[in-house]
């Protein structure tokens, strides 16, 4: 598997850049999914997890590090019911710059659109914001681009990654 954190891409978005239109948008249900903030619907940390797993993504991740996170940092769920499908947060300074992470859409549900309605609620999140900045593998710089993501020339650094 490779991890969005390796060989990444720098994507920027600004807000208000002309955005395509999202098939699934804000609250709006299509086929029974529904997109809300972690402020309208509580995303539980167990159901996170999970999601996780099906991309044998953080393994490591405690479920009161989930809790924490989404208690203090914008986070959208899809949800299907009761069933968690989609995922994203955004790790922010909530004045100047965020950090979009964990876009994750189970499975057998990818393109449908749930991906791109959950980075644009997200994005909705963070409208105030000047600069939004991801991670993401070259693969899906198109992919990001498609929500104003711009690709940039800069390297992205880590110390200590235990990916
Ligand atoms: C990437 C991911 C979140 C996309 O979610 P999704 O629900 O499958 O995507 P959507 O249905 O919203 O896709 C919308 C559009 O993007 C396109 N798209 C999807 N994945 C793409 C990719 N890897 N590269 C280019 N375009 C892509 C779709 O074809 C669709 O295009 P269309 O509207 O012209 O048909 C999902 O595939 C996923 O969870 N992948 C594994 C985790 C991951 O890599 N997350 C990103 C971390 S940076």
């Amino acid at each position: 598997m490779t991890h969005p954190l390796l060989a990444p891409a720098v994507m920027l978005a600004a807000p208000g850049l002309g955005r395509r239109p999202a098939r699934l948008c804000g609250v709006e249900e299509t086929d029974a999914i529904v997109v809300l903030s972690h402020t309208e619907r509580p995303i539980p940390a167990d159901q996170v997890l999970a999601l996780y797993r099906t991309a044998q993504w953080w393994p490591e991740r405690t479920p009161e590090q989930v809790s924490a996170v989404l208690r203090d940092s914008p986070a959208v769920a899809a949800w299907h019911g009761r069933e968690l499908v989609g995922f994203a947060r955004a790790v922010t300074d909530g004045v100047l710059r965020a950090y979009v992470e964990d876009v994750l859409v189970e499975p057998s549900r990818r393109g449908s659109g749930i991906g791109q309605a959950v980075l644009e609620r997200l994005i909705q999140e963070l409208a105030e914001i000047p600069v939004v900045t991801l991670f993401c593998s070259p693969d899906l710089v198109r992919y990001y681009e498609a929500s104003s993501f711009v690709a940039t020339s800069q390297v992205v650094m880590h110390r200590s990654g235990r990916w």
